[in-house]
């Protein structure tokens, strides 16, 4: 069955979950043409009826339960923006739709839920963006352009840092669904480590092998409502090492205690014939060392990333919903692949760091 939009139809948007990545996601969507949030949901009554009544639609466009939505002959395209417990059965339900999907990160919430939908995909596609937004940094498109013209030689090694401050304890973070394996199947591993998986795969290739180091730095955390502390059992640090594509050794790590580093991924290549260093934070610019027999001591240079790698996901999936055909997006294999390196990490962990292969 052909499951794209005509060019020229609006593409009607079904919301579902309505927390912190929603605000961007709808605040994105405003961003460009051809789109409109036709309805929403979320388990959270007042958060169904307050964003509901701000985005004026009708009651019956506001559903509690997403499946309805998903069924709902006037929607063309999922957001699916719930925590990772529910990732799986909102993806079966629109692929028996044959509704267009933005999938938040990670995939699934484990493996065998990944390999399920990679059975129903495969049978019956979608247009589908896993939504590893990262990606997208300009820096970073741009370093792929460099990476693919040969620029650096052969990579010998890649480290890809993810770090944040948000769960340093003088944020007083309060316990959510994050801090709880059977709602996030993982902690950092599925929250941050898949970002820099996907970028790892996106600039360098496939892992081929993982080793991990996952630790808990803060072990309890205080309930919302009671303020009496619960038990956090996923880790919120997580360091891993392995060999991604052709014999590059790549090292990672990625946690939210860093402080000072309020919300940055940093990227360094090293190459045969130079290195480059890529940030989030930094759109405007990449610095990068390229020597040679008449530049023996070159220094780092900075040079200015083009404009025309700001683009955005949304762009692409709009693209994908109307049957048009992108580059350089993260697709449904990804998500899957992704899974994978995740569920290899966990092992590895679970084996007390062995090297495992991926
Ligand atoms: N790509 C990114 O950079 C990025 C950033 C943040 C979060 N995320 C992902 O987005 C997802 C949501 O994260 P968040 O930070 O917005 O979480 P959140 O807790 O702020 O929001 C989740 C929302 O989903 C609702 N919800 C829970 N169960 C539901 C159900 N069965 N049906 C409908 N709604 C339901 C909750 O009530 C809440 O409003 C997660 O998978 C997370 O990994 C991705």
């Amino acid at each position: 069955m052909n499951t794209s939009i005509s060019p020229t139809k609006l593409i009607r948007i079904g919301v579902i979950g309505l927390g912190l990545i929603a605000e961007y996601h709808i605040r994105s969507l405003y961003t460009i043409s051809g789109v409109s949030i036709a309805a929403i949901s979320d388990v959270d009554s007042n958060r169904l009826q307050l964003l509901g009544k701000q985005l004026q639609l009708p009651a019956a466009k506001q559903y509690p339960h997403y499946e309805a939505l998903i069924r709902d002959p006037e929607v063309d395209a999922i957001l699916s923006l719930t925590p990772n417990d529910v990732h799986f059965d909102i993806i079966r339900i629109a692929l028996e739709e044959h509704k267009a999907i933005l999938a938040e990160k990670p995939l699934t919430l484990t493996w065998q839920e990944a390999d399920q939908l990679k059975k129903l995909y495969t049978a019956n596609p979608v247009p589908f963006l896993v939504h590893y937004k990262h990606r997208y940094g300009a820096a970073f498109q741009y370093a792929k352009q460099l990476l693919d013209e040969h620029k650096l030689g052969n990579i010998y090694n890649i480290q890809f840092r993810y770090l944040m401050d948000a769960f340093s304890p003088y944020r007083q973070h309060p316990y959510t669904w994050r801090h709880n394996s059977a709602k996030a199947g993982s902690g950092v591993v599925g929250d941050t480590a898949s970002h820099i998986i996907d970028l790892a795969r996106f600039l360098v290739g496939e892992f081929k092998s993982v080793a991990a180091l996952l630790h808990t730095i803060t072990p309890e955390r205080p309930d919302l409502a009671t303020g009496l502390p619960v038990k956090v059992d996923v880790e919120d640090f997580a360091s891993f090492h392995g060999i991604v594509g052709d014999n590059t050794v790549g090292t990672f790590i990625t946690h939210k205690n860093a402080i000072g580093k309020r919300h940055d991924i940093e990227v360094d290549i090293y190459g045969e014939l130079g290195a480059l260093h890529a940030s989030l934070n930094n759109r405007e610019n990449i610095r990068i060392v390229l020597r040679d027999p008449e530049h023996p001591d070159a220094e780092y240079e900075t040079w200015a990333v083009p404009a025309i790698y700001d683009h955005t996901a949304y762009e692409d999936f709009v693209k994908l919903a109307r049957g048009e055909s992108v580059d350089r997006a993260p697709l449904f294999e990804d998500g899957y692949k992704n899974q994978w390196v995740l569920e290899k990490i966990l092992q590895s962990w679970r084996e007390n760091g062995r090297l495992v292969e991926v």
